[in-house]
């Protein structure tokens, strides 16, 4: 038999790669005993005994087994070798997108058994927010403002991908995105660097568990290091060009966080950072990540941009590209096979010496060593099904979804729909669409496991409401990516304009009809991840019109958007009674809106970006500096606010909330404590809640300008029906630092500092403090 492989696009990205193996032999391997050369016992725990375990291995390997260690194939892309016989040869370290246990366990014995010293493979996979069981994307689950959800989400993630055999997840990215063009704004926590960091850490230990090896659990990657999120004009691939400061202050904590969190792997990035390529980059990789941080994970590069160091003009040629990438740093070559090819002739000319060629073979194999695999390389691919898409699974997934969504209007508290009505219209074609509610990146979820919007809502409300469905309008999108051809986004049904017309007109008229409408809206799967950028961030397609026109009908009408970016609502902010934001939440996501719709669940989820009026504004963080003439901040566009719509940490909820009583323990902290920071916090209104306390902190002087407000702290609290906590922050003053472009060091610059308390960045209960030396 042979595995079943989809046919490889023609440009060699990533993800297309999905391969879905049918069970049976790649390439039949032939039954011969292969000499054994005793490999040495891995019954061993301590570093120290790893690192032993793994130099007396490393002494036992020729050049082409370490570079083979240092070579992670997909099998979708051109080989030169069958799968099979690299394995057995030692000529490759890793696979990735293999999701088929007996294929995994199958090919895993080939390298155990038959290689000339056992040294198991490592099985990758991009499990980004889900396996099988596909959970809300990450920037939903920043959305959330609740690092304990995130983690036990992306846990559940590892328990399925663990099950199937995958070892190494390539996740989390924990790029800091401040353009919501740039399609992979989805993939990460948003735009600010203390929530960033809190969501970077939480997944991390999801994934791993307590520590690497952890059963159930697989190895975390942190992406892209660095820059990637800055990428000129939001389109993907692009140079990113990052002052110091920036790179200091607001994309490397982030990485520092997942690090310290014990991530056991990184990933280098595709462009170039400031005119040299991530993966090309000593700065990186050596100096910040191994020098400066003390890394001491596996470095691997991202897919094909070794080889593309040619391409970015930086490197002569394929050999000069492999010795490029080692002497920066990067430990195991993603898909291209420029290590395989020409490493060795690196190595031979002295370009990359024997010791810099051994430390990242030793990385890897510590790796290995870390995780296990030389104890327990196998997974059980008989025990695999009953594992995936449980009912945990499916509980934790609605769970996550409910807790990720955000309120961003509610005009007459139209939600949580009131019995009252009868008839709702329920419009939109992503609402009966399986493959897009999962959103991008879940490559090993399966559409027919979703639950829509429709089935969510028919289950919910129809036992005593009647649910009428249209589409309205379809979306459709010109083909623009490789990746297209993996999504399963219905194909449009509408072929021509007079049946565009009818259908549009048809929703309307169910509108009418109804007592409330319910609008599904948003942007196909496709429409965000890699190769995804939007040069607008409108409505695509006649969603806008369709809104308008329901809105015009003089019916309630909700507006829920399915996405992973702000869109323009600058419309609908005005007319549209109420909108929920519910991302891209997932397998159970039909389920959790109607849990939201009908009240069963109350939203508490807050913004992780600002949101933008126009594109015009981008990029509209809210940590910027003050300049000149602050008081005139919000008119510096002659055409229009320079506001965003929505702030950050912005987010309603049917509760109602105060915060009084704003106190610090102190009026002043030395360098290097935490100042206490309490408040009152009180859940106003007759229904239990969430609300997120955010605190903010400026410095007011220092060696260079801060920011005019930067998040220092938070907590989710939940709170009964008029329940009254006290809520006390811990203000790590560590946190208070910065990189200064005059000094070009970090400190704790001691001074007066700002500090506000509230919902979201505009809070306005305010105090004051010292940071004394
Ligand atoms: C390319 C993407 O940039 C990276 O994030 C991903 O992990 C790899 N491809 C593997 O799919």
């Amino acid at each position: 038999m042979r595995t079943k492989i989809v046919p490889v696009p023609k440009l060699s990205f990533t993800l297309a790669p999905f391969l879905v193996l049918a069970s049976g032999l790649l390439f039949a391997a032939p039954n011969a005993a292969v000499a054994r050369q005793s490999a040495p016992s891995a019954h061993v725990s301590s570093d120290q005994d790893a690192t032993a375990f793994v130099n007396a291995l490393l002494g036992k390997m020729t050049l082409e087994e370490k570079i083979g260690q240092m070579s992670q194939v997909a099998l979708n892309t051109k080989l030169d070798e069958p799968a099979d016989e690299m394995a057995r040869k030692g000529q490759v370290g890793s696979f990735l997108f293999i999701t088929d246990a007996a294929e995994i366990n199958r090919l895993q014995h080939v390298a155990v058994d038959q290689s000339r010293l056992h040294i198991p493979l490592i099985f990758g996979f991009d499990v980004i927010h889900g396996f099988r069981t596909i959970y809300p994307v990450p920037l939903a689950m920043a959305a959330s403002w609740d690092p304990a959800v995130v983690e036990h989400a992306q846990s559940m993630a590892a328990k399925e991908a663990s099950a199937t055999g995958i070892q190494w997840t390539f996740a989390p990215m924990v790029d800091i995105a401040r353009d919501p063009r740039w399609g992979r704004i989805m993939e990460g926590a948003g735009e600010d660097p203390f929530l960033g960091s809190r969501i970077a850490e939480a997944q991390v230990r999801g994934f791993q568990g307590e520590s690497l090896g952890a059963p159930g659990h697989i190895m975390a990657c942190v992406k892209h290091f660095a820059g990637y999120g800055a990428v000129s004009g939001g389109r993907d691939y692009e140079e990113s060009n990052i002052s110091d400061e920036q790179l200091w202050n607001v994309y490397f904590p982030p990485f520092q966080a997942a690090i310290n969190a014990g991530a056991g792997s990184l990933m280098s990035a595709y462009m170039d950072l400031n005119g040299v390529p991530a993966t090309g980059n000593r700065f990186l990789l050596h100096d910040v990540l191994r020098d400066d941080w003390k890394f001491q994970g596996l470095v691997v590069s991202d897919w094909n941009s070794v080889e593309s160091l040619t391409t970015h003009g930086f490197a002569s040629d394929e050999e000069d590209a492999a010795a490029r990438a080692v002497n920066a740093g990067v430990d195991m070559e993603m898909t291209s096979s420029t290590f395989q090819h020409k490493l060795a002739a690196a190595v031979h000319q002295g370009v990359v010496t024997q010791a810099t060629l051994d430390a990242a073979v030793r990385q890897i194999l510590l790796t290995k060593y870390r995780l296990g695999l030389f104890r327990n390389p196998y997974v059980d691919p008989a025990k695999t099904a009953s594992q995936l898409v449980t009912q945990e699974q499916r509980d934790a997934a609605r769970q996550t979804a409910t807790h990720t969504a955000v309120l961003l209007r509610n005009e007459g508290n139209l939600l949580p729909l009131s019995k009252q009505y009868k008839s709702i219209a329920l419009i939109g074609s992503l609402a009966e669409s399986k493959a897009d509610i999962m959103g991008s990146w879940s490559l090993a979820g399966h559409p027919s496991d979703s639950v829509t919007v429709l089935e969510g809502l028919k289950k919910r409300f129809s036992s005593d409401t009647q649910i009428a469905y249209t589409k309205g309008v379809e979306i459709e999108r010109e083909q623009t990516s490789i990746f297209d051809e993996q999504f399963t986004s219905p194909k449009p049904t509408l072929k021509t304009d007079a049946e565009r017309d009818a259908e549009f007109h048809h929703a309307i008229d169910l509108v009418r009809q109804s007592d409330v409408a319910v609008l599904v809206l948003g942007e196909l799967q496709s429409m965000s991840g890699e190769q995804a950028s939007r040069l607008s961030l409108d409505l695509p397609g006649k969603q806008e019109e369709l809104l308008e026109a329901a809105v015009a009908t003089g019916k309630p009408v909700v507006l829920v958007l399915l996405n992973a970016r702000p869109l323009n609502l600058t419309w609908a902010s005005q007319h549209v009674a109420a909108i929920l934001e519910a991302w891209y939440p997932g397998t159970e996501g039909g389920d959790a809106i109607a849990d939201l719709l009908s009240g069963d669940a109350n939203p508490g989820g807050k913004l992780p970006v600002a949101w933008p009026r126009s594109v015009g504004q981008i990029p509209i963080n809210y940590a910027r500096n003050l300049t000149q003439v602050p008081e005139t901040a919000d008119a510096r566009y002659w055409d229009g606010p320079s506001t965003p719509l929505y702030p950050f940490g912005y987010g309603l909820s049917y509760s109602s909330f105060s915060m009084t009583n704003l106190r610090l323990a102190s009026p002043s902290v030395h360098a290097g404590s935490k100042l206490e920071v309490s408040v009152d916090v009180q859940n106003t209104s007759s229904r239990d809640g969430d609300e997120v306390v955010q605190l903010y902190t400026h410095q007011r002087a220092g060696s260079a300008s801060r920011p005019v407000r930067e998040l220092k702290g938070f907590r989710r609290v939940s709170l009964k029906a008029g329940e009254k906590q006290t809520i006390t922050l811990a203000l790590n003053t560590n946190g208070l630092g910065f990189w200064s472009p005059q000094t070009h060091r970090w400190s704790i610059e001691p001074g007066q500092f700002d500090l506000w308390v509230g919902h979201d960045e505009t809070a306005s209960d305010h105090a004051s403090f010292a940071v004394l030396p």
